[in-house]
């Protein structure tokens, strides 16, 4: 069977390549750093000798690398360690890669990319506005240059099942609905994103390593995946609100560009004809995804509000 090694395999998105992987007849090694669950490893990826003992030890046909310092403030306040995680991992993991003729797949971002001219195509120079999409693009050069042949997936912001609502920039939204501040907030209604399922990405990783099996000289680089429909975090919390029946009047849309803070790409839309070109290409609707990923926290709310009535 096919071995295949994922890093960050508690995150959001690792969770989901973990399950697909494994229903679909490889075996899989998930590597995770705090959140070690029942089933994954346990190694911080920082710690170079024991990541390439721990790789070299476990022989993968296939490395899927997920793990990365991914939210945008907080790399802000720790450059370094944002490269030591973005970039030098990945070289690393590139490194191993090319020594042990494995397959491997870097997850990237689409904030690799300004924002300015959309859809980005996959061979448009990137351009990045904050640290976290420099540190994301410099690892996407060190996977390419020290495991040449190697994959890349840059891909929008992701949501799905969470282990809380925070976890993704998606979800956290529906936090501040079920429990709106007093007084009301505001949310942004100008950038424009595409988010994707977990599952659809994680699907679409696996099927791209399916590809390159087949054509190992034919199918290599950057590809790009994206979500079907436009949202801003506004637009986002309004579908929400229609989908769960919550009110909507204490918040407010804010169309003022940010004067401070991290920079972000106005609309990060990614060209995805790479991967459709190869046949790959699957798209939960968002409605149902986001019935699907709040659904239960809406439960769980309404669990607590009726446990605390009379
Ligand atoms: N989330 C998004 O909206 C989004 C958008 C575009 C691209 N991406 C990219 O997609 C990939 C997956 O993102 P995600 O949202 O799934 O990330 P995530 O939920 O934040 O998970 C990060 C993962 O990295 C692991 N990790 C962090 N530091 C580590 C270390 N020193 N050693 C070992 N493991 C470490 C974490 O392990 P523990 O939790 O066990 O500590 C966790 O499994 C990333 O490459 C990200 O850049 C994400």
């Amino acid at each position: 069977m096919t071995r295949v090694v994922i890093t960050g395999a508690s995150g959001l998105l690792g969770r989901a390549l973990v399950k697909d992987f494994k229903e679909n007849g490889f075996t899989v090694f998930g590597l995770a750093k705090s959140r070690v669950s029942p089933g994954l490893l346990a190694l911080d990826l920082l710690d170079s000798d024991a990541l390439r003992s721990k790789v070299r030890e476990l022989r993968p046909d296939v490395i899927i690398h997920s793990a990365a310092y991914r939210q945008p403030d907080q790399v802000e306040g720790d450059a370094e360690g944002a490269r030591r995680m973005n970039v030098h991992v990945p070289q690393v993991l590139a490194e191993l890669a090319a020594e042990l003729k494995a397959q491997l797949l870097y997850i990237s971002t689409d904030y690799v990319f300004d924002g300015v001219s959309p859809p980005h195509m996959a061979d448009d120079q990137p351009n990045p506005l904050n640290l976290y999409g420099q540190t994301k693009y410099e690892g996407e050069q060190a996977t390419l240059k020290h495991c040449p042949g190697s994959l890349v997936l840059r891909v929008p912001i992701l949501y799905g099942p969470v282990e809380y609502l925070a976890e993704s920039a998606v979800t956290v939204l529906f936090g501040a609905l079920l429990n709106p501040p007093a007084g009301g907030y505001t949310v942004s209604d100008l950038e424009v994103r595409y988010p994707a399922h977990v599952r659809d990405v994680a699907a679409m990783c696996r099927q791209l390593i399916e590809k390159q099996r087949q054509d190992r000289d034919g199918v290599f680089g950057i590809f790009q995946w994206s979500g079907q429909e436009p949202v801003t975090k506004y637009t986002l919390v309004q579908q929400m609100a229609a989908l769960f029946g919550l009110p909507l009047d204490h918040v407010s849309a804010c169309r003022t560009p940010p004067t401070s803070g991290t920079r972000r790409p106005m609309d990060s839309r990614l060209d995805t004809s790479g991967l459709r070109r190869l046949g790959i290409g699957q798209h939960v609707p968002l409605a149902q995804g986001l019935h699907e990923s709040l659904l239960p926290w809406a439960e769980q709310q309404a669990g607590d509000a009726s446990a605390g009535s009379c």
